[in-house]
């Protein structure tokens, strides 16, 4: 198929994701400008294997052929699979579905051969870390430690279910995948993209540090409103965190069960209760994994390597899809402004803009009703005047 569509006119064949990504080539090449293609539609609809698609074909065309598993091209095709092991989870209505927002961009130098790229990354569903409902999962890799055999014996890790963060679903399993082969294709996908074994080992005892963090319970303790760790259990699993984490057991306990507030007379430190604690511990455990996959990200540009002279790239936006849940966090809040506001780009371009120049051309045209968001967009980013409240 890739080569049927190759230098072909859009439109003279079949509508295909590689004529639209050998258009967006062909232009680059020739008007030696920067493209972008914003990949859209619903949640399970095929963003996310379309973007796959579309790179794959940019690096076909614009590869240099090598057999390396280290060449540029493979390192990019192979962040697709590192990311959405730490990004992507079952929902349900995909048992794939990517929790985070992506932009690639592939670089190419005068010739139109690949020579860099960089990815970004944005709003990461932190929330699913610490709470999921059935039958949806956690990101994707802590069921592939669990299940990797030896590497989850070294951190004293059981099977999923005897984990808070992944038994609040009674979901373990995705159909046709079996989480050990994904664990060691996660590891081959490092080893490609240039993470070193011993970063490697960090990574997976940082997921495990998690799943013993979300296992660390608490009881009221020795003042109204204070809590202290439950039990021996807890306590193993404290311990555990704090060996994986490398940090001084003592200081996590008193991390977890109080908070310092800074006035002007100095720090005061405040005892708090069970519910508090716990939710303190799930606020690091979110934080620890959203650090821990900007880091990834990072180390995944570091390593394919950026083209600062490059001529032009292109862009592949997989976005993030809207939702409306019976309840809307802050987090689902940002995510649907953030599809608002490409939808109102999206109107921008391809009805005001381009009505208003057929209007100016006095060209005998129909109006395209659509619905403008416009005024969504207001209330919400608009300052407001106060005065006259
Ligand atoms: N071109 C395709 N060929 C075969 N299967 C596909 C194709 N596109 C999508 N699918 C199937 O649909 C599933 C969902 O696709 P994908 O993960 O790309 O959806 P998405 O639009 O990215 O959804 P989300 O917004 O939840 O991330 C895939 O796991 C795959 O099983
Ligand atoms: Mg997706």
């Amino acid at each position: 198929m890739m080569e049927q569509y190759k230098g072909v006119q859009l439109g003279e064949l079949s509508p295909h994701v590689f004529a639209v990504a050998d258009a967006s080539y062909r232009a680059m090449l020739n008007d030696s400008m920067s493209q972008s293609i914003l990949v859209s539609g619903e949640s399970g609809a095929g963003k996310t294997e379309t973007t796959k698609l579309i790179m794959r074909y940019l690096t076909y065309v614009g590869g240099r052929a090598v057999l390396d598993d280290r060449s540029v091209e493979q390192q990019v095709l192979e962040s697709n699979p590192l990311l959405e092991a730490f990004g992507n989870a079952k929902t349900v209505r995909n048992d794939n579905s990517s929790r985070f927002g992506k932009f690639v961009e592939i670089q190419f130098d005068k010739s139109g051969r690949i020579s860099g790229a960089a990815i970004r990354t944005y709003l990461l569903e932190r929330s699913r870390v610490v709470q999921i409902t059935d039958p949806e999962r956690n990101f994707h890799c802590f069921y592939q430690l669990c299940a990797s055999g030896k590497d989850a014996e070294l951190y004293k890790l059981g099977h999923a279910s005897t984990f808070h963060y992944l038994n609040q679903s009674k979901t373990y399993e995705l159909e046709g995948i079996n989480n050990e082969d994904e664990y060691w294709k996660t590891k081959r996908a490092m080893d490609i993209v240039g993470i070193s074994r011993s970063d490697q080992d960090a990574i997976f005892r940082t997921l495990a540090a998690i799943l013993h963090l979300g296992n660390i319970e608490f009881s009221p303790g020795k003042d109204s409103d204070s809590s202290k760790i439950k039990d021996s259990t807890s306590n193993f699993h404290l311990q555990m965190t704090a060996t994986l984490l490398m940090c001084d057991p003592d200081l996590l306990v008193s991390s977890l069960c109080t908070r310092s507030i800074h006035t002007n007379e100095g720090i005061i430190i405040k005892e708090l209760d069970c519910a508090a604690a716990a939710a303190n511990r799930d606020a690091l455990s979110k934080t620890i994994y959203a650090r821990l996959f900007d880091w990834l990200v990072e180390n995944i540009n570091k390593s394919i390597g950026q083209d600062v002279d490059s001529k032009a790239q292109i862009g592949v936006l997989d976005i993030y899809g809207f939702e409306s849940f019976k309840h809307n966090s802050f987090e689902q809040f940002c995510i649907n402004f953030a599809n608002e506001k490409l939808q109102q780009h999206f109107n921008e371009h391809v009805f005001k803009m381009e009505q208003e120049e057929y209007k100016s051309e006095k060209i005998n045209w129909s109006y395209i009703e659509f619905i403008d968001n416009q005024d969504m967009l207001d209330l919400i980013e608009k300052h407001q005047c106060t005065d006259d409240v």
